[in-house]
């Protein structure tokens, strides 16, 4: 399967099974983790087997079921934390996708003070993704048209196309697209709303139209 077909495949699970992650992927995905550390100089951690921190909240509030498995995003406070974090924990996102597992990114429905990480001094917890085997049929959101994120027209390079279509199938913390990619010339300027995980979004948008396009983004 390549970069591609990761992307397409991905979508956001909530309802896991209770296999457990298998020893080896343990090890494939706190081997990757660190490498996307050691690039970004984030503070990823995972946790394996701890089902307080997603499956507490009242099922009103949360979708989640069977959550066992999750991969803390921590960072120092910085300027680009936020869009660091949305970069690099998607390529891990689509890593775990690639060897069979099941993701979704975090932001607000599950409980902090459960979340059993090591956060350092001037660090903070930016957001979680759950991790582990669950049912991937369910739709992928995919409303949104390529004119609603990007200045992409019919005279655009097959190149910039390939990136926003991959971006279009970026996950994201609202429903309306909060991201936007504008091709002037050679460059690509990226742009996001003002929410409060938009700078995340941002760097998910980025890390998937890097991956389709070749054009890589800087944050
Ligand atoms: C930064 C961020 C935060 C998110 N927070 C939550 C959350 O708190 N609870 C939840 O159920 N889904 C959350 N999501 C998942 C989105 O709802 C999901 O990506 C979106 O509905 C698109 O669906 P898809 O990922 O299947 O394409 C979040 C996604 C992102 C990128």
């Amino acid at each position: 399967m390549d970069a591609i077909d990761v992307i397409k495949q991905r979508r956001s699970v909530r309802v896991y099974n209770d296999a457990a992650i298998e020893p080896a992927k343990r090890r494939l995905l706190r081997e990757y983790i660190a490498q996307c550390n050691s690039e970004s100089d984030l503070n990823m951690q995972i946790v394996f087997d701890e089902a307080s921190c997603l499956n507490s909240l009242p099922s009103r509030y949360t979708d989640f079921s069977g959550a066992t498995n999750y991969i803390a995003c921590i960072g120092k406070n910085s300027e680009d934390l936020f869009e660091k974090t949305g970069f690099y924990g998607e390529q891990i996102v689509l890593y775990a996708q690639s060897i069979g597992l099941n993701t979704c990114w975090v932001g607000s429905t599950f409980i902090r003070s459960l979340c059993n990480v090591d956060t350092k001094r001037g660090e903070k917890l930016v957001c979680i993704i759950s991790i582990g085997y669950g049912d991937e049929r369910s739709p992928q959101r995919r409303s949104h048209s390529i004119s609603q994120i990007s200045n992409c027209t019919e005279a655009s390079p097959q190149w910039f196309r390939s990136g926003v279509e991959a971006a279009l199938l970026a996950p994201a913390s609202v429903k309306e697209p909060d991201v936007f990619f504008t091709l002037k010339g050679e460059e690509v300027e990226c742009h996001c709303s003002k929410g409060q995980f938009a700078k995340v979004d941002l760097g998910i948008a980025k890390c998937h139209f890097s991956t389709a396009s070749g054009h890589i983004l800087a944050i």
